[in-house]
């Protein structure tokens, strides 16, 4: 049986740019996807299908039960969705706009009103309820958005990059939220530019590149396909890192990651604890000072590294200085497959 959320063979072109090229999917009942790819991969894109937002060109989307194409209107009843820019109407106030939203699911307005003022209150916005909203902050535009996709408790729930903007204490207490709506049996599909928090929240996970899910499973599972383990380097002097890159090539099992600004390497080993101990040896007959060295596990970040041959591109951490040694963007993909 399809889960809440199914989609087969979902095409969607612009012109030239083929968002999606044939998109599957399938979430469990009560489970969390987390969406993941590069800018332009296709998740808004897909979300806006799943949410008869967008008609696509072909392929077959089903959530809740319910036909996307043949019965929109259906569905738009049974999901929630906070969009990737946050939909809150600047001259209401944050009560109001969480008020309306009652009033369009048809609830009484004793109970919209009720609703507003806990949800208010969880998300931190009793202050400024009665502000209008042009006056928000970027992350309490958010919050109040994200407020207003839960002012009913649908069962099945879309959020496009919810936490982008977020500090890290709306972050945490986000997740918190969101923790609580699947514990209480929400189907939710994700996107997010944070690796971490799909680690955290998402029940399995789906890399999306040029419209086509390249890779899905566990957390644990993508980890464990990414393979071994990963020698970190820092390096005292920014005019050694080309030699020390070169030190990590000659024992790496893959390409080099070499992120500038902090003058870390790293690379893909196998041999353990033997093997640093002779890397450590090779870059002090180099003559590299190094600040700091270890092994470590795969991270989520290096799983989507090794199959789209980017970093996660997050606004807010400079990850535009980091690049690879190796730019080979399709070779990369191909080892993955
Ligand atoms: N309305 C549109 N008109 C033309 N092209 C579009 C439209 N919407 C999306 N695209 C294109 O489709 C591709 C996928 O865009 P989409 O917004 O789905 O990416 P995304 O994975 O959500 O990226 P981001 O991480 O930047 O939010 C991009 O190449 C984008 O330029
Ligand atoms: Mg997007």
């Amino acid at each position: 049986m399809p889960g809440a959320i199914y989609a087969e063979g979902l095409v969607k072109t612009f012109g030239d740019v083929r968002a999606l090229d044939g998109v599957d999917l399938d979430v469990p009942e009560g489970t969390v996807l987390g969406l993941l790819g590069p800018n332009g991969a296709g998740k808004t894109t897909a979300v806006r299908c799943l949410t008869t937002l967008l008609r696509p060109d072909s392929g077959k989307a089903v959530v809740a039960g319910i036909d996307v194409l043949k019965q929109p209107n259906d569905v738009r009843r049974s999901i929630g969705l906070s969009g990737q820019f946050a939909a809150v109407d600047e001259y209401l106030t944050g009560r109001e706009n969480l008020q309306m939203v009652g009033q369009l699911y048809q609830m009484r307005s004793k109970a919209a009103k009720a609703r507003a003022v806990e949800l208010l209150e969880q998300f931190h916005l009793t202050d400024a309820a009665d502000r209008p909203t042009k006056t928000y902050s970027g992350g309490m535009r958010r919050r109040l958005d994200l407020a207003a996709a839960l002012v009913v408790s649908p069962p099945v729930m879309f959020m496009d990059e919810p936490t982008t903007g977020l500090d890290p204490r709306n972050r945490q207490e986000l997740w918190e939220v969101i923790k609580q709506l699947v514990s209480g049996g929400t189907t939710l599909l994700l996107t997010t530019q944070y690796l971490e928090e799909a680690d955290h929240l998402a029940h399995d996970i789906a890399v999306v590149d040029h419209g086509r899910v390249i890779a899905r499973g566990t957390s644990d599972q993508l980890k464990a396909r990414t393979g071994g383990e990963r020698v970190e380097v820092v390096v005292h002097e920014r005019d050694h890192m080309g030699t020390a890159a070169e030190v990590l090539a000659g024992f790496g099992k893959g390409s080099t990651t070499v992120e500038e600004h902090t003058r870390k390497l790293t690379v893909p080993v196998t041999g353990g604890a033997k093997l640093l101990a002779e890397v450590i040896r090779e870059l002090d007959v180099r003559g590299i000072e190094i600040d700091d060295i270890g092994l470590r596990r795969p991270t989520l970040d290096d799983v989507f590294l090794s199959l789209t041959g980017h970093v996660a591109e997050t606004a807010t951490e400079g990850d535009e200085q980091d690049q690879t040694a190796d730019a080979g963007r399709t070779d990369k993909k191909e080892a993955a497959k």
